[in-house]
């Protein structure tokens, strides 16, 4: 696990860098009297009113009220986390970053710059095996067959892992290859093995479209179908979803974010149109991958296939889910008809039946309280109080908020008695005023 950033470093770091030259490499200022100026890059405008002070350390944008110091910047700009921004404004200071508990993988920098790099090359790699081998071909008539086309598998990177995988060590370093995960070590005689043989390869890419790991289908109907990078230092299935840096290059504020299951869907559904969608990664859905695409829209559409898998994958969302959930934030459910997935129906119906399924998402709240109620009778004493049993623990797991009022309302309403909910706590209470009091007090510092 990685430590904590210790505080001193964060104080060293705001001290070394000059916000003015931060904010310059991204959006060039001009000089104008004390400050520096530029069009904001925050909202839409002509006039520039996007101002950043060195005496301050501080921007502001006058037009949209945007304003904060440079960590804060390069959070809103490049969409970071707190402790991604601090990692990026090491890079620039060049300043390797410390950690205040253990070996933090992040502590060691310069190692992950070369895994980086060494995901990339490979990557770059299996797309030339596309045509230099005669395998490579077969591959390119399986993503023919499969309706994708030139133009999408170019930009999703899609490539072709020969079934002999000695020539990477050639080309590549073994410890990395291993690192990275592309090669793995056999348990019972430590013998190195290619990961991937004989596949259509998807390279796995960051948010910032760094490489991190690969996913690989066979191109016909043996088992296993896909195998994925196992976890290293880079790659964490629970972290990531596949799509999102694509989605986020065509629209970094989409209006909504569709999570399919497959690869293979969101591909299809980009080259259909629907640009908006992400898979997770051949693992359950966890609060992780929510929040993380909360960072970037506001409406979150989990679309699941007709099968009975993907029936329990949407009920079993639901744990992800609720924890989730604040005000601003909307949760919907597209459950597909049987046999069909995105790639499949998008085909057979259109684009345009798809975006009204999108469209006609059911709310959460319905799907939830739909599913508890299936096999009750809300017309007994004991359906209701099933229901009630059932339905709170999710529902307590909601941040407290409006939403969560409403939905132990509706509960209240269909279990048709009062749910007695814990009000507020004074400590609460005086929690959220903290937490005002110290948003206000880092504008200020
Ligand atoms: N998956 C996996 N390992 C498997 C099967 C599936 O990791 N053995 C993951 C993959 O990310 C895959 C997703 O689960 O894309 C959905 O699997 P599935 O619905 O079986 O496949 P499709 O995406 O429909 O794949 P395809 O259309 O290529 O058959
Ligand atoms: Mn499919």
């Amino acid at each position: 696990m990685s430590g904590r950033i210790p505080k001193e470093f964060i104080s060293e770091l705001l001290m070394r860098v000059d916000i003015v030259d931060v904010i310059n490499s991204h959006v060039p200022l001009k000089k104008s009297g004390a400050n520096y100026v530029a069009r904001c890059p925050f909202h839409l405008e002509k006039t520039p009113s996007f101002s950043v002070s060195r005496k301050k350390q501080f921007f502001h944008c006058f037009g949209c009220g945007a304003s904060g110091n440079v960590i804060g910047f390069l959070m809103d700009f490049n969409r970071l986390d707190f402790v991604e921004a601090v990692e990026d404004l090491a890079l620039f200071a060049g300043l390797p970053v410390p950690k205040e508990e253990g070996q933090g993988y992040r502590a060691n920098l310069p190692k992950l710059n070369e895994l980086q790099a060494l995901l990339a090359s490979v990557a770059e790699y299996y797309i030339e095996q596309l045509r230099v081998q005669q395998a490579g071909k077969q591959a390119v008539a399986y993503l023919k067959k499969r309706g994708i086309n030139s133009q999408y598998a170019t930009e999703y990177k899609l490539g072709y892992a020969p079934f002999e995988w000695q020539e990477l060590t050639e080309k590549f370093n073994q410890d990395l290859l291993l690192m990275a995960g592309v090669l793995g070590v056999n348990d019972d005689d430590n013998r190195v093995y290619g990961r991937f043989r004989h596949r259509v390869m998807f390279p796995i890419r960051s948010k910032r479209g760094n490489v991190i790991g690969f996913g690989g289908r066979v191109l016909d109907d043996s088992m296993p179908k896909y195998l994925n990078s196992p976890e290293t230092v880079l790659f964490h299935k629970s972290q990531e979803v596949y799509g999102l840096y694509e989605l986020l290059a065509r629209n970094a504020k989409p209006l909504r974010i569709l999570v399919v299951e497959g690869y293979m869907d969101v591909i299809a559904l980009a080259q259909f149109g629907v640009g908006y969608a992400v898979a997770a990664l051949g693992t359950a859905l966890t609060e992780q991958h929510i929040n993380l695409l909360f960072r970037f829209s506001a409406e979150i559409v989990l679309c699941f296939d007709g099968d009975k898998a993907g029936r329990m994958a949407a009920w079993k969302a639901m744990d992800a889910v609720f924890p989730c959930l604040k005000d601003d934030r909307q949760v919907k459910v597209m459950l597909l008809p049987l046999e069909h997935d995105p790639d499949s129906i998008i085909r057979v119906e259109g684009v345009n039946a798809f975006v009204l399924r999108v469209e006609q998402a059911t709310v959460l709240s319905d799907y939830f309280f739909a599913q508890l109620s299936e096999h009750l009778d809300l017309a007994t004493v004991e359906g209701c109080s099933q229901l009630t049993l059932k339905a709170e623990p999710y529902l307590q797991k909601m941040p407290d908020g409006l939403l969560k009022d409403m939905m132990f309302q509706r509960l209240g309403q269909l279990a048709n008695f009062k749910v007695a909910r814990k009000k507020l706590t004074v400590k609460n209470l005086n929690k959220k005023k903290r937490i005002s009091c110290s948003r206000i007090g880092q504008a200020f510092s």
